[in-house]
């Protein structure tokens, strides 16, 4: 990647770029400004501000409690906290598959008061004529086909999809209608290496994919999972890159340890040497 495309902004029509030089695309999942600033600062090509904030943050057992307010809320956080990465809003279970009128109303909002660039949205079937009107206003949409959380009753559980003959060629069927409807991306979840290599072969628009395979045109991971954060459930494809959670328990621990100890605060005599300027800043300005 050249210096100066490294810096600029990330914008939908990128990803489709990135595909066709064989660039690989990185995605994480964020739900708050100063992680989100974080993995901006780190170079992630898109920050995906996913309905697992339903488990990882929110501490619902799935993402089908979380609401079109919820997704607004720390979409617009995300947005406020990342410079470079694009960003994408999950449209959360119900607020698209009423009817098209409120999908695009509740997309709208995540748009234009979330300022997400795109949603994504879970199915086909129903949701290709969404896609398409969406689509056709000027909002751009990813697709998410596989194991689709939203749909957790309906499967049974969270299991891996198109296992069979018949279910792979509904996949990539479905995948069709979707790019054919004007979706700019498609995240391919839980699905074998084989069909997931076929979808993104047979795609122009780029996939992203969670649990299926290396051949996908881009990878992404439930930041919580990634980093060690979250660990009530962790599915078999994560790989952990750190291990926060721990470091955080231990850090309280010690934090615990030195309040209880009279170790934090020092005494401070007259010189306020252990606070950072910037908080002595705001200590002097209020009192
Ligand atoms: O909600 C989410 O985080 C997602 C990803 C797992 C793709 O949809």
């Amino acid at each position: 990647m050249r210096m100066r495309e490294a810096l600029r902004a990330v914008r939908v029509p990128d990803l489709k770029k990135k595909k066709e030089r064989g660039e690989k695309i990185a995605v994480l999942t964020a739900y708050d400004a100063t992680m989100a600033g974080l993995f901006d600062r780190a170079g992630i090509d898109v920050l995906l501000v996913g309905d697992s904030l339903g488990t990882v943050i929110l501490g619902y057992d799935s993402t089908v409690p979380v609401t079109l307010d919820d997704m607004l809320h720390h979409t617009a956080a995300v947005c406020r906290g990342s410079k470079r990465a694009l960003v994408v809003a999950d449209m959360p279970f119900l607020s698209y598959q009423v009817s098209i009128p409120e999908a695009l109303r509740n997309a709208s909002r995540l748009i234009q008061k979330g300022s997400a660039a795109a949603v994504k949205m879970e199915g086909a079937g129903p949701v290709i004529p969404v896609t398409k009107a969406l689509s056709e206003v000027g909002i751009p949409v990813m697709g998410h086909l596989g194991l689709t959380p939203q749909a957790v009753h309906a499967l049974g559980g969270y299991r891996s999809q198109a296992r069979d003959q018949a279910s792979a060629s509904q996949l990539i069927e479905d995948a069709h209608a979707l790019e054919e409807a004007g979706a700019v991306g498609l995240f391919l979840e839980a699905i074998p290496d084989e069909v997931a290599r076929q979808v993104t072969t047979l795609l122009n628009i780029p996939t992203i994919g969670i649990g299926a395979g290396p051949y996908c045109d881009g990878q992404v991971l439930v930041s919580y999972d990634v980093f060690g954060i979250f660990d009530k459930f962790t599915p078999s494809f994560v790989r952990h890159y750190a291990s926060l959670g721990d470091t955080l328990v231990s850090a309280t621990r010690s934090y615990i340890d030195d309040v209880k100890n009279g170790h934090f605060p020092e005494p401070r005599g007259s010189s306020p040497a252990t606070a950072t300027p910037k908080r002595m800043d705001l200590v002097e300005k209020e009192s």
